[in-house]
């Protein structure tokens, strides 16, 4: 057993299906676009020996892979828009890395994203620091302690200083960092990296892409590699940084105060190896959810999961769709019946699709921590929980107000119906959430981010021949209402019945004019709660 591997499963006393869980990382990275992610994503997967995917790796211009283009849009603006999930083994532990869309646009995939992971990596641009978007990340990842490992990328250039860059992790994120290996020489003159708990230098220059004991090489030896490089110069920051750095501790950074630092450069495939190999030793096997009921441990042996992503078949001709769903507890295995707790009803997973190794559908079986993707003709919803038997529903999967509220035109009138069904199905599928106003008005489509209404546009008109138009509507905000008196809704809805709609639920939201507009009617709406995020049951 590696070495890893051998530090996860140190009771020999484990039931079967602890140790499978035990072996398990589910993470996502999180970064600003252009930082490196796609970049890194690649060279993770090499060590796992590469592996398949619901949409390759997704890479901008030329890199892009066709598999992930199944969306012209993403073509045409070389963006990802879909979700997708990679499983790769590597030292006897299985990783699940879930890939978020790098738009803006596209946050609340991300959030729900964000929902189904134990641990997150935040690549950071050397040259750059801590960004809107990573920061914006971070923010999420803080609200459900979610342990951060950083990664600073392309060291292989110039890059702003080092200690600054602690400094602002430190002061922008309250984060404390561990430098867990420290740059030996900047941009052109970059050797390597020093291993600042072990001691040993390893080199760019071979021997970066593997992981294993970095070499020990003289600081005097370093210099006659480069002879740009000061020697005593080097001594001293290495002391310095071994010195003064703040130990790393385990529970500091599983409670998410802490981040172990590691620096390197995914374009050459260098430091990738350590960062790999701390994701293996200090990021948590998959961790206990909470749902409505009670906590469910992921060794409880009971089978359940939630789903935080729904994608179209690629294939438009066929309209079933693929159900992203996290295993919470248990094990999944082919064929075995579900129940769909929001309905009640059972449901054959007669062909999950398990993302993993070479092929797609090699596993008959998953457990707690990863991802399996279930075909369905539209049963399965966002935020929707699957169980052996049990009663309960996993909380916590965001569905988050729109920031632009449209209202759908049809060109051909006569396809109303078709029209009804297809902003059902793209709302079941998160693409767009739609609310139907009380009084009859037709319906209105909110968004997060402006891109997702032109794919809204692009496949109404691919997959169901529905041209449309967006027109600005007279809303333009949308809250959700409750209140823990149930007389005080009825009595707010019936006053209120032409700025009322329903969600894709039917859970009944408050559509404003405008901010004013909204705090007005709050001002006045006692015992009337309005929020912008709701937790998808
Ligand atoms: P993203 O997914 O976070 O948006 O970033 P991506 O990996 O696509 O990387 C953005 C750009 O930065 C790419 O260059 C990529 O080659 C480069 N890059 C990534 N990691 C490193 C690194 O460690 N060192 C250096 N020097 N560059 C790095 P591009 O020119 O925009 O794209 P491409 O033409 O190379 O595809």
């Amino acid at each position: 057993m590696s070495d890893i591997a051998a530090t996860t499963a140190e009771s020999p006393a484990r039931s079967p299906l602890a140790a499978e869980v035990s072996r398990r990382r589910t993470f996502a990275i999180i970064s600003h676009p252009d930082a490196g992610k796609t970049t890194l994503t690649e060279k993770l997967l090499l060590f796992g020996g590469a592996i398949n995917l619901a949409g390759q790796v997704k890479a901008k211009g030329e890199r892009r892979n066709t598999r992930s283009d199944w969306m012209k849009i993403e073509r045409e603006r070389g963006i990802s828009v879909v979700t997708s999930v990679m499983t790769f083994e590597f030292e006897g532990l299985v990783f699940n890395l879930l890939d978020t869309p790098g738009h803006e646009d596209f946050s609340e995939d991300t959030y729900r994203t964000l929902t189904a992971v134990d641990s997150a990596v935040m690549v950071i641009d050397a040259a750059k620091g801590i960004e809107a978007r990573t920061r914006k990340l971070f923010e999420v990842c803080r609200l459900r302690d979610i342990p951060i490992i950083t990664f600073i990328n392309k060291m292989d250039r110039e890059s702003r200083d080092v200690f600054e860059l602690l400094d602002e992790i430190e002061k922008t994120l309250a984060l404390d960092t561990t430098p867990m290996t420290w740059p030996v020489g900047r941009g052109r003159d970059f050797l390597g990296t020093y291993d600042v708990i072990n001691g040993g230098v390893r080199l760019l220059e071979g021997g970066g892409a593997k992981t294993g004991a970095a070499q020990q090489i003289e600081i005097a030896e370093l210099a006659k590699l480069n002879a740009n490089l000061d020697a005593s110069a080097v001594k001293d920051e290495l002391e310095l940084v071994t010195e003064a750095s703040k130990p790393f501790e385990l529970e500091a950074f599983r409670e998410g105060h802490l981040t172990p630092v590691y620096f390197g450069s995914a374009l050459r495939n260098f430091g990738v190896g350590d960062l790999l190999e701390g994701l293996g030793k200090f990021a948590p096997e998959p961790r206990a959810q909470d749902s409505d009921q009670r906590k469910v441990e992921a060794t409880d042996p009971r089978m359940s999961a939630f789903v935080f992503k729904i994608q179209a078949n690629m294939d438009p001709n066929h309209r079933d769709r693929i159900a992203f769903a996290r295993l919470c507890s248990g094990k999944l295995s082919r064929g075995m019946k579900a129940k769909l707790v929001r309905t009640g009803k059972s449901m054959p997973l007669s062909s999950p699709q398990f993302f993993f190794a070479q092929d797609r559908s090699v596993a008959d079986e998953a457990f707690a921590g990863d991802v399996v993707g279930i075909p369905n003709h539209g049963t399965l919803r966002i935020g929707d929980t699957l169980t052996e038997g049990e009663d309960f529903n996993f909380v916590g999967v965001p569905s988050f107000a729109p920031e632009i509220v449209r209202r759908v035109r049809l060109t051909d009138a006569m396809k109303a119906k078709k029209l009804k069904e297809a902003l059902q199905q793209m709302s079941e599928e998160g693409v767009v959430q739609v609310f139907r106003p009380r009084d009859g008005a037709p319906a209105l489509v909110g968004v997060v981010g402006a891109l997702q209404l032109d794919v809204l546009k692009a496949r109404l008109e691919a997959e169901y021949s529905l041209p449309v138009e967006f027109e600005v509507s007279e809303f333009q905000l949308a809250r959700w209402i409750s209140s823990e008196d149930r007389k005080k809704l009825d009595t707010f809805v019936a006053a209120n019945t032409s700025s009322i709609a329903d969600d894709v639920d039917g859970d009944p939201v408050y559509l404003a004019r405008n901010e004013f507009y909204l705090g007005y009617t709050k001002e006045r709406a006692e015992g009337i709660e309005f929020t912008n995020v709701k937790d998808v049951k």
